[in-house]
């Protein structure tokens, strides 16, 4: 049931929340707005870090997508998540990475790989007891990335 709510949320966000980003490829320039509240939720800039810290642990360990991870600096990955996420949250951060079409280039990113990234962000963010609902308002602000990232169909 979970998931399905949340796949109901990424496709609605997909769907209706990001016309405008259609021409856009840079990471920040996804303009859904985040509701109210949603950086104080994750904890701030120090729970966001906590948060992404532990994810990017498990992105490496995970069976079917660790591999991608394997040549990646993890601290550096978690540092530019959490502005990422910081800034898209509401909060006073500048995500200064590469963009989300840039830097996944080259890597063979199928929808399967973004489902299971999704599935092992979720793992993170009950670990860090973070409620469903902040969990998915996250989740939507993220989804319209994934015809960036995604570029294997
Ligand atoms: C909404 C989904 C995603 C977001 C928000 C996201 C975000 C990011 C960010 C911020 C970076 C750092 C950019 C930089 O180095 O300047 C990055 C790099 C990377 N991402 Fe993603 N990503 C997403 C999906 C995925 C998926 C599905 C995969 C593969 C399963 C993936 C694999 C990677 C890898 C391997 C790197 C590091 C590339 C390198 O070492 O140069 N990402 N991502």
């Amino acid at each position: 049931m979970k998931t399905l709510l949340t796949t109901l949320a990424l496709c609605a966000s997909a769907l209706f929340g990001t016309g405008a980003a259609l021409a856009q490829s840079n990471a920040t320039a996804y303009p859904v707005a985040p509701a109210a509240g949603l950086y104080q939720a994750f904890g701030e800039k120090a729970g966001l870090q906590a948060l992404m810290d532990d994810f990017v642990q498990r992105l490496a360990a995970d069976a079917a997508i660790g591999d991608q991870f394997k040549t990646t600096n993890l601290e550096n990955l978690s540092r530019l998540l959490t502005e990422q996420t910081c800034q898209l949250a509401g909060g006073p951060c500048q995500y200064s990475g590469r963009n989300m079409v840039q830097s996944h280039a080259g890597l063979k990113i199928t929808p399967a790989h973004f489902n299971r990234l999704v599935e092992v962000l979720q793992a993170s963010m009950d670990a860090k007891g973070i409620p469903f609902t902040r969990q998915n308002q996250m989740l939507a602000l993220l989804a319209p990335m994934h015809r960036d990232v995604i570029t294997v169909r």
